[in-house]
């Protein structure tokens, strides 16, 4: 008989769930949400052998067996990036790929340290505490407009796109029954459900007019998704906005290593990366999601256990990335783990922030300098944390697979 998990457990404490099941059953964990069979992989290995190589058996997105109803699982056939078509798939890949390469990310270094700092020197000029979640989240948006879409936006219209986005989060949410990232709340909160469809609707305008302003990128939108290019830059968006821990967990802890707080500014004041990019790197793997998904196609066996079609299989980036097997001393942010030789020492499956395959995130050369830059333009504009980074834990948010600090940090310039 499998183990039940709870509906309610895991949406109110997704991480802690994972994490209780790890230390019950070790690392591969199975266990069921109503009729839905879950593994839970908690290895590199497990990470590479199941989604790797046993790729063509699994996929990225599809409506699992439901879990309440007595019924053959159902695989939703969707469009770019959310289908199981492979020949769709690619096509869309192709489409992107080039448009977020590792050199066009690179290139993009200096117009989005340009928008940053001038965010951040508004930001200081208004003197005061400011909640630096939100913060980071305002910077990656501008970052991101400016760098693919060549819109440039202030502060204050940054403001009100992340305070729209926040109350829209609910409402936006993929639905239930994909591979868990969407457990969403609806029945606990049909409320604050409806209030954020109206603000998910407001932004959906707000995001027609950016692509209207974009000098750059509008053309592949349209044509990867003629019927509704703004929900696929909304996708893209989100997935950055939402995201604002990859930066926020990585400068929390430089509040408690002051000698390299000061090598960075040494560092930025030279115009160099090398230590701002370690930083972010390690920020990256602490704030990383607490999910990373695949439902069975096709049934294969993992390690003598049989996996079925329309089980889900779940690894956790945030809890690996915290293992002291792989990342010795691993609550530490240390910008040497990111050194040729260290990475080159470890298995790549032990960092799975950006996922894996040929699934991996387009963005994620973007996303990297947009965190390195982040990072530069903090320090450089004197960034003072008033939080204590002891006070802080992190949760799982329910509606993606992101993570989120329990109270907010707050910081000045
Ligand atoms: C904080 C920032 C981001 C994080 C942590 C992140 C992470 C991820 C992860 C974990 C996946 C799934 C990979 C898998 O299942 O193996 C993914 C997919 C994807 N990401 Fe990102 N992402 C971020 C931002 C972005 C941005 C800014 C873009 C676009 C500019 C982007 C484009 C994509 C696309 C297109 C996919 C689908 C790839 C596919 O299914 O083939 N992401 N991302």
């Amino acid at each position: 008989m499998l183990a039940q998990a709870s509906l309610r457990s895991l949406q109110r404490d997704p991480l802690g769930e994972l994490a209780r099941r790890r230390a019950e059953q070790g690392d591969l964990a199975t266990f069921a949400l109503g009729r839905q069979r879950i593994l839970l992989l908690s290895t590199p290995g497990l990470v590479e052998n199941a989604f790797v190589r046993h790729g063509d058996e699994v996929g990225k997105r599809g409506r699992a067996r439901r879990w309440w109803v007595r019924r053959p699982p159902a695989f939703v056939r969707g469009e770019l990036f959310e289908t199981h078509d492979p020949a769709e798939h690619a096509r869309a890949r192709r489409t992107f790929a080039p448009a977020f390469n590792r050199r066009r990310a690179e290139a993009a270094a200096l117009p989005i340290a340009d928008i940053l700092e001038r965010s951040c020197d508004e930001r200081a000029g208004r003197g005061g505490e400011f909640d630096l979640t939100v913060f980071v989240q305002e910077l990656l948006l501008a970052g991101m407009l400016a760098a693919a879409f060549g819109v440039e936006i202030g502060l204050e219209e940054a403001e009100r796109f992340v305070a729209l986005r926040n109350r829209a989060a609910p409402a936006t949410a993929p639905v239930f029954g994909s591979t868990g990232a969407g457990l969403v709340d609806v029945v606990a909160h049909p409320g604050s459900w409806l209030g954020s469809r109206k603000a998910a609707l407001a932004l959906r305008s707000v995001l027609s007019d950016y692509l209207g302003r974009a000098d750059s990128l509008h053309e592949t939108l349209a044509r990867a998704a003629p019927r509704d290019p703004v929900r696929l830059i909304e996708g893209l968006v989100f997935s950055l906005v939402d995201a604002p821990s990859i930066v926020v967990a990585g400068l929390l802890r430089l509040g408690e290593q002051p000698e390299l707080g000061a090598a960075l500014r040494a560092e930025v004041t030279d115009g160099r990366r090398g230590l701002c990019r370690g930083t972010a790197l390690e920020g990256l793997r602490l704030g990383a999601g607490w999910m990373l998904g695949r439902v069975c196609h096709e049934p294969f066996v993992l390690e003598d256990v049989p996996v079925e079609a329309g089980d889900w299989l779940l690894a956790s980036p945030h809890l690996i990335h915290r293992d002291e097997r792989f990342w010795p001393d691993a609550e530490r942010l240390d910008p040497a783990r990111w050194e040729p030789d260290a990475v080159a020492a470890r298995s790549r499956y032990t960092f799975l922030t950006f996922g894996v395959s040929n699934r991996i995130c387009t963005g994620r050369h973007l996303v990297t300098t947009l965190a390195t830059e982040t990072v530069a333009a903090l320090t450089q504009s004197g960034l003072a944390l008033a939080t204590d980074a002891r006070t802080i834990a992190w949760h799982g948010a329910p509606m993606g697979g992101d993570v989120v600090p329990s109270a907010p940090v707050e910081a000045r310039l």
